[in-house]
């Protein structure tokens, strides 16, 4: 496996902690050895990410074979483990494969599966992680989830520029002669490739944007057949439950991939499960504020213990190392796993509008909202990322807030509804600055944005475990 190709990376596991750390006061050191053995070969066999790359030898001596399920199996145990999409917008696994199977069924077609690797945000890097890592989960999912809806052919896209098409086409053919074909497909390293219908516009030939069509891609999607868009962490989530079961899933033992970002350094994915503590994913750093789920998400400030909980406005409360990660315990939804904090020496005004400026100009223009809402929202923001005396901040303030409630909910697909959400939390959270920034003062301005807004540069990534 060669991994000089893949973008800059740690990896790092919280998974099956306890089943690691496992102390046996036996004193029976070869008892003692076997059983560490066997509980960190069990531990193995429950991670999403192995800490090296596995060929299908290698994946099937800890995961084991994938066992046999008919499509009633795997439908049901889709449902009881609560499985919900990993790629965004966290939409219940089950409920989008029923409805693809009843819309085959009514259309007389065989559907079609999408595994989405794309992972189009510049600041995530769980899913190409995932996918150098453990391809034949993901591959796994794909086989399951075909089998379960009846699809008789599937789809794996991912980002250009990685070299993953080429040793995804490797990978796969290590695999025995499966029921249903998986083409490897490169996508254009885009914000928007990642969206389902643009996926599906790619597919077809079209180019890679939004789609504006009469019906969802559930029921009219690749070729017009019903097509199932799936991430590609959830598939691999849906490799795990076939082998664990769905109340294994549900007792929280099951993790999730998270990329982890603060200032400058290498991004990490680290894996944990539910209601993990902060800044047991972000380690010892200090920071003003988090963005979490990602460029669609929402800015939360981060405060000492004292201050955890504090109302800052609009729903948006104040969290401290100590708080789960939970949508619940955060108050927002988690997105796409971005875990960004933002040091004390950086502009949170300066580093949305940065973001806000890339989600505009990533916007294919297409509908009325990212053709004048966004160019305006950005434009906006960066007046509000500048210090300098001014007497017209309220008056920005109500126009950005203006623009995101006219274009929420307005265009064809959900792009400026997570751009408005971005750009509402960061008014919230970031109101001192914008405060400071009026009267001509900001203390962390001369840094540049700590968030990329375009794909890295390919190079070395370091595996620690
Ligand atoms: C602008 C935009 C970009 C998106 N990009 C991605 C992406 O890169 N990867 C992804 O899995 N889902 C992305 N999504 C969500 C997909 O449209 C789709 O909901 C998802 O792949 C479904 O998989 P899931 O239910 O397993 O999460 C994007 C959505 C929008 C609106
Ligand atoms: S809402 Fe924006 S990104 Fe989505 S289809 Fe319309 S123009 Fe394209």
């Amino acid at each position: 496996m060669n991994a000089s190709v893949l973008p800059p990376v740690r990896i790092r596991s919280l998974a099956n902690a306890n089943a690691n750390t496992n102390t046996n006061t036996n004193t029976n050191t070869h008892a003692n050895t076997h059983a560490n053995a066997n509980a960190t070969a069990t531990a193995a066999a429950m991670r999403l990410l192995p800490s090296e790359p596995l060929d299908h030898q290698a994946h099937r001596a800890i995961y084991g074979d994938l066992p046999r399920l008919d499509p009633g199996h795997i439908m049901a145990a889709a449902e009881r483990s609560g499985l919900s999409g990993q790629g965004g917008a966290a939409f219940p696994a089950y409920r989008k494969m029923a409805a693809v199977r009843e819309a085959a069924r009514r259309a007389r077609r065989r559907p079609v599966v999408v595994a989405n690797g794309s992972e189009g945000e510049p600041a995530s890097a769980k899913d190409k992680a995932l996918l150098w890592h453990a391809p034949h989960l993901v591959l796994d999912g794909v086989a399951l989830a075909a089998a379960a809806i009846g699809a008789d052919r599937a789809f794996l896209a991912v980002e250009g520029g990685h070299g993953l098409r080429r040793y995804l086409v490797e990978t796969n053919r290590q695999r025995p002669s499966s029921a249903v074909p998986v083409t490897i497909v490169e996508v254009p390293s885009r914000f928007l490739s990642g969206q389902e219908s643009a996926l599906v516009s790619f597919l077809d030939g079209g180019p890679a944007l939004p789609r504006f069509q009469s019906r969802p891609v559930f029921e009219q999607g690749v070729g017009g057949d019903p097509t199932l868009v799936q991430n590609v962490e959830t598939l691999a989530h849906l490799a795990l439950i076939a082998r664990h079961g769905p109340a294994w899933y549900r007792s929280g033992a099951a993790t999730s991939l998270f990329t982890v970002r603060y200032a400058d350094s290498t991004p990490t994915v680290v894996e944990a499960a539910p209601g993990t503590p902060l800044q047991h994913l972000t380690g010892a750093v200090s920071g003003q504020a988090i963005l979490v789920g990602g460029y669609h998400g929402t800015w939360l400030p981060l405060e000492p213990a004292a201050r955890s909980g504090r109302e800052a406005g609009a729903g948006i409360r104040a969290i401290t190392g100590d708080t789960s990660v939970s949508a619940e315990a955060l108050g927002v939804p988690l997105g796409a796993g971005l875990l960004a904090v933002l040091p004390h020496d950086r502009c949170g005004l300066v580093e949305t509008a940065s973001i806000l400026r890339y989600l505009a100009l990533e916007s294919a223009g297409q509908c009325g909202p990212c053709l004048n809402g966004l160019p305006r929202m950005a434009a906006a923001f960066g007046e509000l990322a500048r210090p300098t005396p001014r007497s017209d901040l309220q008056q920005i303030r109500d126009d950005l807030s203006r623009w995101a409630g006219l274009v929420t909910g307005r265009g064809a697909c959900r792009h400026p509804d997570g751009t408005a959400r971005l750009a509402r939390s960061a008014l919230i959270t970031f109101a001192a600055e914008a405060d400071a920034h009026s009267r001509g003062r900001c203390r962390a301005c001369a840094r540049p944005p700590m968030l990329p807004t375009a794909t890295p540069a390919t190079s070395q990534s370091t595996v620690t475990d």
